[in-house]
């Protein structure tokens, strides 16, 4: 790394789509977690750039910031743009135009501060990121693309030439810590936007093998995640209010559109372009009741498309918690607004998505050419839901789980990578 005070060991960087997280390893130590945001060990993947004060914000603060209604921009999933065409397209941030793979840098700016500010002023000599197995599903060329991209913002960033390894494999080697015996491992790993898996010999004996490659037995993965569970969600349980499926004068729906990309978390800001809201202020002939038009030009006239997203999102991680209904909180929107998600709705809406995660485990333990695994290990936020470990347990009846580190174990693999 140029001009920096570095010390010897990896840094492990997870940028992921929604939370990122940041470990060191010292050579001989255990890795530890690194606080990104106050004392907290990871922080959510979100910009905030404030137009009255000029000021960028990140994390946790970002998401304050843009839900206390501050004048301003905010940016989410931006791992999903990494492979696509929207990456290089520029926007104005503070009076000037630049690209979204110049915001990831920002990002990963902030993450590399936030780590020397950890590791008294100093960098490790070695920077290990994490790449899902697939950034784009069937598209070797895209997906080349998307991580070159990730490599160049990391040294916009500052963090010099990275290395990458996949994620559901730093998350194995974060689990081997924890082992005293051999085992046959299924990693699932289902975070944002990505579900990844691979098929790993761990145990203490493999640990000290310099050369791992024989020791993975098969690695997949597909572009579904968490972010596309609250696609399907906001589009079946929101988006009707604001007239998706709504039959017009004409007899014909209102077109669907604006409520796909809408739920989308990484579409709503171009919603906020003066065509995109000339042409949804124009749908109000499409619709039967104004009323409904009426919500929907209120979410973009507003910008509360990432306010929707998250009430969303809010109320699937507090039903998969409770296995209880959920409330989506929209009265910023409108007063007693009936939308919730109840465990139900998390098996119905979700079971199609779900059965192309659970199809990509079955493919990579046959890809391995084993009959079972000794255990599966589970990790990522979107592993938590209830649905997804019960068709886990009917496509491996037997095979134990075993929960890890939710959200720190592919940092902390990383930097034993
Ligand atoms: N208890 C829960 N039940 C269901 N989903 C949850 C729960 N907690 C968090 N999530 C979801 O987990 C996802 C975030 O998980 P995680 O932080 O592992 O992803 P990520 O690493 O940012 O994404 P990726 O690895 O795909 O790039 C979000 O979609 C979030 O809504
Ligand atoms: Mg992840």
């Amino acid at each position: 790394m140029a001009n920096t005070l570095t010390v010897p060991g990896t840094l492990g960087i997870d940028f992921g789509t929604s939370n990122s997280a940041a470990a060191y390893r010292k050579p001989g130590q255990l890795a530890q977690l690194l606080p990104l945001e106050g004392a907290a060990n990871g922080m959510p993947t979100a910009l905030f750039f404030n137009t009255e004060e000029h000021s960028t914000h990140f994390g946790r603060d970002a998401m304050q910031q843009y839900l206390a209604g501050e004048e301003g921009r905010l940016m989410r999933s931006l791992k999903s743009l990494l492979g696509s065409s929207l990456l290089l397209e520029k926007t104005a941030v503070h009076e000037q135009l630049i690209s979204y793979q110049d915001i990831i840098a920002i990002f990963l700016k902030r993450v590399a501060e936030q780590a020397r500010k950890a590791l008294d002023g100093a960098l490790p000599e070695r920077v290990v990121l994490g790449r899902p197995v697939h950034f784009v599903d069937a598209h070797p060329e895209r997906d080349r693309q998307a991580q070159d991209a990730l490599a160049a913002a990391a040294r916009t960033a500052g963090l010099g030439e990275v290395s990458f390894q996949l994620e559901p494999i730093a998350a194995a080697l974060d689990y081997e810590q924890r082992l005293t015996e051999e085992k046959l491992v299924l990693v699932v790993d289902i975070g944002g936007g990505t579900s990844d898996f691979t098929v790993v010999r761990l145990g203490p004996q493999q640990a000290r093998h310099a050369d791992r490659k024989q020791d993975i037995l098969a690695t997949t993965g597909v572009h579904i995640g968490g972010t596309d569970f609250d696609h399907r969600l906001n589009v079946s349980q929101v988006m009707p209010l604001l007239g998706y499926k709504h039959i017009g004068p004409s007899g014909r729906e209102v077109p669907s559109g604006v409520f796909f990309d809408l739920s989308t978390w990484h579409l709503i800001q171009w919603l906020y372009t003066a065509k995109s809201l000339a042409a949804a202020r124009n749908l109000k002939t499409d619709y039967r009741d104004p009323q409904l038009h009426q919500r929907l030009m209120k979410v973009l006239d507003w910008r509360e498309g990432h306010r929707l997203a998250d009430a969303v999102e809010q109320a699937k991680i507090a039903a998969s918690r409770s296995h209880a209904a959920s409330a989506i909180a929209l009265g910023w929107l409108e007063d007693d607004l009936p939308a919730d998600i109840s465990p139900q709705v998390l098996q119905d809406q979700l079971q199609a998505l779900l059965q192309q995660v659970v199809d990509c485990a079955r493919e990579c333990v046959a890809l391995a050419g084993v009959a079972a695994p000794d255990a599966i290990y589970l990790t990522g936020g979107s592993s938590a839901l209830r649905t997804l470990r019960d068709a886990l347990r009917i496509a491996f009846p037997e095979v134990p789980q075993v929960e890890g580190d939710l959200f720190g174990g592919v940092a902390t693999g990383l930097a034993y990578a």
